[in-house]
């Protein structure tokens, strides 16, 4: 058995990396690890920015993802930004100075935002700085892959949902995970929120129920 062969998420990285070229070709080396967003949900995030004209995004967890985003703002003559929260002090700073490396800082903006709460979430006062509309939420943190910690990412859905415009969307990333889909199973039971799993990205796609449409 080939680890690397078997699993199709590799088949689908490759040919997210493709798709991702000009952004990547963009600029300077990006510290991607197995922390980063997967390439095929970053595709599948940029999509949604292309096809959906998304223009006012908040993004919880920076990281290479933010860097991309804004290359692809930049190249599209946006006049919008990504805005990440970032809990760890370093990791806002190191992202701060690849956006500013690569003069992105108009296009993308980290937001250090410490944890706090139960389960712990960005603070609600670093909730501020951010856009009053928001069109496009992505939520790939706080990180939520220790045993105990899958339901860290709940919070994001009630704490941002008043930015949220009317025809906002909302990607969870790492929906393979039992504790993201308990997540999702959790805003779907609870609110008007409805999600598509997209099994190639890894990722759950969100959206506001149609008044017409039945629980
Ligand atoms: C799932 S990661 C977010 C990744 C980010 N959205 C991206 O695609 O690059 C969640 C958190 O892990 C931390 N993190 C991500 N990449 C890291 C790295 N290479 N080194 C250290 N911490 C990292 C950051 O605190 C980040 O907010």
């Amino acid at each position: 058995m080939n680890a690397f062969t078997d699993d199709p998420r590799h088949a689908d990285d490759l040919h997210a990396w493709q798709i991702l070229r000009p952004l990547l070709d963009d600029g300077r080396y990006l510290p991607w690890t197995t922390g980063s967003m997967r390439p095929a949900a970053l595709v599948a995030v940029c999509n949604e920015i292309v096809h959906g004209r998304r223009t006012s995004i908040v993004e919880c967890g920076s990281g290479v993802s933010t860097v991309v985003i804004a290359r692809l703002l930049r190249q599209r003559g946006s006049e919008s930004a990504v805005v990440a929260l970032e809990h760890d002090p370093d990791w806002a700073r190191l992202v701060s100075e690849l956006l500013a490396d690569e003069h992105l800082s108009a296009f993308g903006r980290v937001i250090h935002a410490p944890l706090a709460g139960e389960p712990p979430w960005y603070s609600l006062t670093a909730l501020a700085e951010l856009p009053e509309v928001v069109d496009l939420l992505i939520i790939d943190g706080p990180p939520a892959d220790r045993p105990g910690n899958g339901l860290r990412r709940a919070p994001a859905l009630a704490a941002l949902e008043s930015r949220l415009s009317e025809a906002a969307v909302v990607y969870l990333d790492d929906i393979n995970r039992a504790g993201e889909q308990a997540v999702v199973a959790s805003w779907q039971a609870m609110t008007d929120w409805i999600f598509d799993i997209d099994a190639v990205s890894g990722t759950a796609r969100g959206h506001r129920r149609p008044a017409d449409c039945p629980n």
